[in-house]
């Protein structure tokens, strides 16, 4: 039996196989079904038990090295394919293609740099509130419509815990932590219980923004958010702002920026008023400064807030709210360059 490990070792050390299909023979010959080693692995069964631990260990070491001589040679004759065939470094790469953000991010970002500019941080809070940041210190009627079921996702009843409505709940949250004066912008997902159209979803998103100091006035409001509509829509943009109501803001306005596309003379996507809604504003209501610990005396602010869908609607000429949520990637694609 020694002898024919040796012989078999000999003769596998005298090969040297160039290619794959020589390496393959080899690997039959040898360690095929009915190859030398297993050959040898059949006569090892009826040999006396005494020699068995002796032999058994000179056939499993040269079944190895057998083994690994082959992979050895595997790989070399890999690397070597390669070198030796024609390649042609001047073809063009196999297109990678990137991703790109969502539209939704995009705006989101554009509205943090220009608010950033006007010394806004952002600060941001959890979707899942209490009533108290949601509605009660925001001057929210005990019988307002919005605490309704109708209107809003509640995950548990008495204690109210539910879904965030508006992201005025993190300028609550701001005004309990921060001292004063606070300027903040609120980015953040919402969720309002609402039939899903081309114009409303139970999701989205809003960018809302508090700035409480002393001597605060609707004049600043209206120069601040002057100049987030000429950053946003354009230099020669006009704003307009009309009288509305909000429980947390004292005098409250909505705000509409003149349409891009027709130049204010007209058109289907401002439905011919020249003007198109994008935000809600006002005065912080002494009530809700007081809710919040603050002197309404010393102190006085303003708050805004828009929906960043809408703002990329606009933006991006989108005609339907549900592809923002839909994220198929033929609409994702068409904002890679922006
Ligand atoms: N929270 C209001 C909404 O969700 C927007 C708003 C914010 C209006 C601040 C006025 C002031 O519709």
């Amino acid at each position: 039996m020694d002898l024919k490990i040796s012989e078999i070792r000999e003769r596998f050390n005298n090969l040297n196989p160039k290619s794959r299909e020589d390496l393959e023979k080899i690997r039959i010959e040898f360690l095929g079904r009915n190859g030398h080693v297993t050959k040898l692995f059949e006569e090892f069964k009826s040999i006396p038990s005494e020699l068995k631990r002796e032999f058994g260990k000179g056939l499993n070491t040269l079944k190895t090295e057998i083994q690994n001589k082959i992979q050895e040679w595997k790989s070399e004759i890999e690397s070597n394919s390669t070198s030796n065939v024609d390649i042609d470094i001047t073809l063009q790469e196999y297109p990678i293609s990137f991703g790109s953000r969502h539209p939704i991010s995009l705006v989101k970002n554009e509205l943090i740099e220009i608010f950033k500019y006007l010394g806004f941080t952002v600060y941001e809070g959890p979707e899942i509130e209490d009533d108290w940041h949601v509605f009660s210190a925001l001057n929210f009627p005990e019988e307002h419509p919005a605490r309704d079921m109708q209107d809003t996702f509640f995950i548990t009843k008495g204690p109210d815990v539910l879904l965030r409505t508006h992201t005025s709940s993190v300028q609550v949250r701001s005004m309990e932590k921060e001292d004063l004066p606070i300027r903040v912008i609120c980015p953040g997902r919402v969720f309002r219980n609402e039939a899903i159209s081309a114009r409303a979803h139970c999701i989205f998103h809003q960018i809302e923004g508090l700035y409480i100091d002393k001597n605060v006035s609707f004049a600043d409001l209206k120069q601040t958010l002057l100049y987030f509509a000429k950053e946003m829509f354009g230099t020669d943009t006009k704003i307009r702002l009309r009288p509305s109501y909000f429980p947390f803001t004292e005098p409250s306005a909505e705000m509409d920026v003149s349409c891009k596309l027709c130049g204010g003379k007209g058109c289907s996507v401002c439905k011919y008023t020249g003007w198109l809604e994008v935000l809600g504003c006002g005065m912080v209501d002494p009530n809700v400064l007081e809710l919040n610990g603050i002197d309404s005396k010393k102190y006085s602010g303003f708050a805004f807030g828009m929906g960043i869908e809408r703002i990329a609607m606009l933006k991006y000429q989108v005609k339907d709210l549900r592809l923002y949520f839909e994220n198929d990637v033929r609409f994702l694609n068409q904002f890679k360059n922006w």
